[in-house]
């Protein structure tokens, strides 16, 4: 199947059209630059010289000056919409790439060369992407850009899948000249949009709030979002929406950007007086440098650019569909995740063998199937001021060995995981006291501490490999299943003192590559491994990581109501199956909220399911409550893992939240709402379903929680999915108290 068209028309002009028959993205060489011509709804090829932003303007041949035709009435080159834009030849908004030479200078001129087409896609050196598991499923477009003074090329790569609507973006830079270069930035894509009328969501927070959505207009000059802290944050991520303004969940043009890396980066629109947007997607350029010697490559992380006609929901889909098939590991996207427990909450860093064995068995009892031991196993880690970077069990704690506890586990015929903060050293460690120099510090200067932890210099080989060897030690004593990997400050004094001066812009990058580099190793070694990604909660929750870890710690936050806002959120370009979500105790540790077990549960479901408190502190009744949510929940994961997700009812904008997922064919769907405040006498309203077929006739079921009764399911009737997406579920059968949650169960019976 031809995903990418090349044409040459009689006007002389040369057009590539990616297209899938859902997505049009269409570019041509004009005057030696890559302009953007289209970028949207599928169209027919043709010849589209036409789109080419041709008003005359003063100053009109401005940056041509040199080129063919010099007298010709040429649009200005600021006025263009380019593909690889430069600062310095008349475009005076933010270029895609700086590149400081020899003589100061730091214009460059990339003229457009040539060009080769391939099917599937390569791998990124050293860098998590999108992957391609057959050839004849993607196609990749290589262009290559020159910049004959410093030899300089730019290789523009895009892919494009067969049926998904969506682009895999990314630059590489090969020196081909002779004379050392220096770049100062280099956007991974730029994608430049012929009007402003978008609403631009991004996904803010903080801890225990993370990924909540924020739209606004936008405006004229430049609407940005980033990270510079070494990581991808809590307070801002990767990813950003926009949508033409009367966009809805369901309905209306939107575009989705997603950068696949988890360190600092930027992603930013720039409104011009043309009221064109640039888009662009990117390492931030702040405090990045990259030296770049003749022979020498420069990859950049790749960003993907999706596109939906049917609103966010429809965009959600898209993204989901994309991180399941294409970014994390295929076994993760077809098998259930074992469901867990995780120690933290129960018992933070008060346990022993023996306790921990009684959570164990109890949680085996009601089937849960992997236990995982939180931060306190290792070192002379008593609380959060030592042992970190001692990733040997703690004798004191664990008189009888790391071993042994995982023998026991396996025994039980549970799974066994454990949690490791790989990044981090506390100064009472014995890998402090033999390495001083590996933590990230600035010469004569302080060290910034957070919760008395420093950064490991990531960006040296040396220190991931001695991290590499210490936790492989501990998955073979062990026979280890998984691992949470936690990351619980950001970088300051980003130094590495091991490079000159002129290296020291590298360090960010370096430190992000040699974490990538880790994962690697250890899921090389050890490819059964399933890893949890965490970062004080959702401090890194990117499509970067997801390449390694298929689910991520969404947030520290457990509180179910919490979670509404915080799940919701997230869903917009993640799929459910990724975010960690846990059943916790009451009151809440994080907010001292009581909320019904059952709801803890619903809430729980639509994440990577699991528990995090003290089961056997739960009454025969509760336990026989979690043993039922088990049950369900197994019956419903591949329904929740593999369906398409519909957000329905907004918490941010209502006092109730709903969602559902439905199966690929339409035939199976399950539903969820939760009350966050009930009022007395209030409105009628009624609960729209999506996705349904409208002919098929559905038998709908509520499920019910209530301990001691025999009947798991409440019939709620038979009506058409007509009925069910134009009419509803009437009120009456939803919630009626406050943090109440209803969930329903719909199978189609034809
Ligand atoms: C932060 C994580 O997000 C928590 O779940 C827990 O693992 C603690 N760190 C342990 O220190």
């Amino acid at each position: 199947m031809a995903l990418i068209n090349v044409s040459t028309f009689k006007d002389g002009s040369v057009q590539f059209h990616l297209s899938n028959g859902k997505i049009s993205y269409i570019m041509m060489p004009f005057y030696g630059k890559l302009l953007n011509l289209y970028v949207g709804a599928p169209l027919p090829d043709n010849n589209y010289t036409y789109l080419i932003e041709n008003t005359f303007r003063v100053l009109a041949n401005l940056p041509f000056e040199d080129g063919p035709g010099s007298e010709e009435r040429l649009p200005k080159i600021e006025q263009l919409r380019q593909e690889f834009p430069e600062y310095g030849r008349g475009d005076y908004r933010i270029p895609a790439i700086t590149v400081l030479q020899e003589n100061g200078s730091r214009i460059s001129d990339f003229q457009y060369m040539d060009y080769v087409i391939y099917d599937g896609k390569k791998k990124l050196e050293g860098l998590p992407s999108t992957y391609i598991t057959d050839d004849s499923n993607a196609q990749t477009l290589e262009i290559t850009l020159v910049d004959e003074v410093t030899g300089l090329w730019a290789i523009l790569s895009y892919t494009i899948f067969s049926d998904i609507p969506l682009i895999a973006k990314s630059v590489r830079i090969e020196h081909h000249g002779q004379h050392s270069v220096q770049l100062q930035r280099i956007y991974s894509a730029t994608f430049d949009l012929p009007d402003m009328q978008y609403n631009m969501s991004e996904f803010m927070g903080a801890w225990a709030r993370e990924r909540y959505i924020y739209t606004q207009p936008l405006h004229f000059g430049i609407q940005a979002i980033g990270s510079t802290r070494g990581a991808s944050s809590h307070f801002s991520n990767p990813t950003a929406i926009f949508a033409r303004p009367d966009t809805t969940q369901t309905h209306g043009q939107v575009f989705g950007i997603s950068f696949i890396y988890s360190g600092n980066f930027d992603i930013h629109a720039e409104v011009d007086t043309y009221e064109q947007t640039r888009i662009q997607v990117g390492i931030n350029a702040l405090n990045f440098s990259w030296h770049l010697n003749s022979g020498e490559i420069f990859q950049s992380p790749e960003a993907l650019l999706g596109f939906s006609e049917e609103g966010y929901n429809g965009l959600s889909n898209i993204f989901h569909r994309t991180v399941r098939e294409h970014i994390i590991n295929p076994y993760w996207s077809n098998h259930r995740h074992p469901i867990l427990i995780n120690n933290w909450e129960a018992t933070y860093y008060d346990f022993t063998e023996e306790s921990l064995l009684q959570l164990a068995a109890t949680s085996n009892a009601q089937g849960v199937e992997l236990f995982v031991l939180d931060d306190g196993w290792f070192g002379a880690r008593m609380e959060d001021n030592a042992g970190l970077g001692d990733w040997q069990t703690n004798l004191k704690r664990l008189p009888s060995g790391i071993a042994s506890l995982a023998r026991k586990i396996h025994n039980l015929d549970m799974k066994f995981g454990l949690w490791f903060e790989p990044e981090m050293v506390n100064k009472q460690s014995n890998l402090y006291r033999s390495h001083p120099d590996w933590v990230l510090h600035t010469p004569n200067r302080g060290q910034s501490v957070h919760r008395y932890q420093y950064v490991l210099n990531f960006a040296r080989q040396d220190v991931v490999d001695e991290i590499f060897t210490q936790i492989a030690a501990i998955i073979r004593q062990t026979n280890l299943d998984y691992i949470k990997w936690d990351m619980n400050r950001f970088i300051t004094e980003a130094f590495d003192n091991t490079r000159c001066a002129a290296l020291q812009g590298e360090v960010q990058h370096r430190y992000i590559l040699g974490v990538y580099n880790l994962y690697e190793r250890l899921l090389e070694a050890f490819p059964h491994l399933l890893i949890e990604g965490c970062a004080s909660g959702g401090g890194r929750f990117d499509m970067g990581m997801l390449a390694y870890s298929p689910q991520i710690w969404t947030s520290d936050n457990t509180d179910a109501i919490e979670r509404l806002y915080i799940q919701w959120g997230t869903s917009y370009m993640y799929p459910l199956a990724t975010q960690g979500a846990h059943v916790s105790t009451v009151p809440n540790h994080q907010t001292g909220r009581i909320v019904p077990l059952a709801t803890r549960a619903v809430v729980a479901f639509f994440g990577t399911f699991g528990y995090e408190l003290d089961l056997n502190a739960l009454s025969d009744l509760e336990l026989e409550q979690v043993r039922m949510q088990i049950q369900i929940y197994k019956e419903y994961e591949s329904l929740i893992r593999e369906g398409r997700y519909y957000r329905l009812i907004s918490p941010f904008s209502h006092d109730r939240a709903a969602w559902m997922c439905v199966s690929q064919d339409c035939r199976h769907a399950i539903v969820a709402e939760v009350s966050l405040a009930v009022h007395p006498n209030k409105a009628n309203s009624r609960l729209q379903l999506e996705g349904l077929l409208e002919r098929s006739m559905y038998c709908i079921r509520k499920v019910n929680f209530d301990s001691g009764s025999s009947h798991r399911y409440l019939e709620y009737g038979i009506r058409s999915g007509a009925e069910l997406m134009r009419i509803g579920i009437q009120d009456s059968s939803l919630v009626e108290r406050d943090y109440q949650a209803t969930l329903f169960v719909i199978d189609s019976l034809d």
